[in-house]
């Protein structure tokens, strides 16, 4: 029986999984969780991982619905993977500010003076962005697909960080960026490397290419959020620091008791990622919350071209 609305909000955290994985099994959905969300919704998720990945699992799986825990540009991506399911984004205010800090427009005005550009799109972008894209790529599989890319004049939207720790890594196209990326990662300073390894002295320090080029330079690892899990879990050291969302360190200590994990910034909390509540995913397993995602066929279509152009190169 589903519980009253005041049996609800005295409910602890465990009791309401429950009733979670009661309802999700009951209504055959799917739950995604990104690996920046809280632990207690990870526990309740099918799925846990990176934003790619994650869409890749919801393609494969058997269920007509699925119900992304993340950001809006996520739930998107699953959607244009999965165009006949029914994709729910569990909270609708959850957007990721820097997938929607450039327009389509822009990127047609940019395209038209410059010819023969090849223009590059973070995965992290609107579906609306993306139909005016080459290609997609995730912070994983940038440097690998740009490096694949026929044309060496390549525009690299929307992050200049990720876009300049790819130009580095490619230097022989000429890759140019735009001022464009994430408030959360942008923000840490070279004074957190400094602090913290103070702190942490023999400590690894592990980062998102999304940080500062300061900060990536000074980082022993660089890699996604899934690059940076698998090198922890399989690195031999005991002390990391870890310069991405909060949530990668606090999960690490959970799958990796032996080790130690320290944030780079406490800072380093995306507010958006972490809008979703359990409520949130309740609500939306009884269909009175979150918000469905819908997408015109033209624009899916459109979009899908540089997604498979991604997993076609990656
Ligand atoms: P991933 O694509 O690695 O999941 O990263 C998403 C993101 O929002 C990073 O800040
Ligand atoms: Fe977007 Fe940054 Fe939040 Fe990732 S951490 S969802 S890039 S704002």
């Amino acid at each position: 029986m589903r519980p009253l609305e005041k049996e609800l909000i005295t409910m602890k955290i465990p009791e309401l999984q429950q009733e979670i994985l009661r309802l999700k099994k009951e209504k055959d959905v799917c739950i995604l969780a990104h690996s920046y969300q809280t632990r207690e919704i990870t526990e309740v998720a099918d799925f846990t991982g990176d934003s790619f990945a994650l869409s890749v699992e919801a393609s494969r799986v058997k269920n007509k619905t699925v119900i992304m825990c993340g950001v809006r540009f996520m739930a998107e991506t699953v959607k244009l993977l999965s165009p006949e399911k029914t994709v729910f984004l569990a909270n609708a205010t959850a957007g990721c500010p820097m997938a929607e800090q450039m327009d389509k427009e822009m990127i047609a005005a940019f395209k038209k003076e410059n010819p023969g550009v090849t223009v590059v799109a973070y995965i992290n972008t609107t579906t609306d962005l993306k139909t005016v894209c080459d290609v997609c790529v995730t912070s994983s599989s940038a440097v690998k697909i740009v490096k694949k890319l026929p044309g060496d004049d390549i525009l690299f939207i929307p992050d200049c960080n990720l876009g300049s720790f790819v130009a580095k890594n490619v230097p022989d196209k000429n890759i140019r960026t735009l001022k464009g990326g994430c408030p959360i990662h942008a923000a840490v300073e070279y004074s957190a490397v400094e602090e913290a390894r103070m702190r942490h002295p023999g400590a690894l320090l592990l980062v998102h290419p999304e940080c500062v080029p300061k900060v990536t330079e000074a980082a022993d690892y660089v890699g996604s959020t899934k690059g940076i899990i698998d090198f922890a879990m399989n690195c031999e050291g005991r002390d990391f620091i870890i310069g991405t969302e909060i949530a990668i360190a606090s999960h690490l200590s959970y799958e990796c008791p032996g080790k130690n994990f320290y944030p780079l910034s406490k800072e380093l909390i995306c507010p958006n990622m972490k809008a979703t509540t359990l409520i949130d995913v309740y609500n939306t397993l009884l269909g009175q919350g979150g918000e469905e995602m819908i997408l015109d066929g033209e624009t899916m279509e459109k979009a899908r071209v540089c997604i498979d152009r991604m997993i076609e190169l990656g």
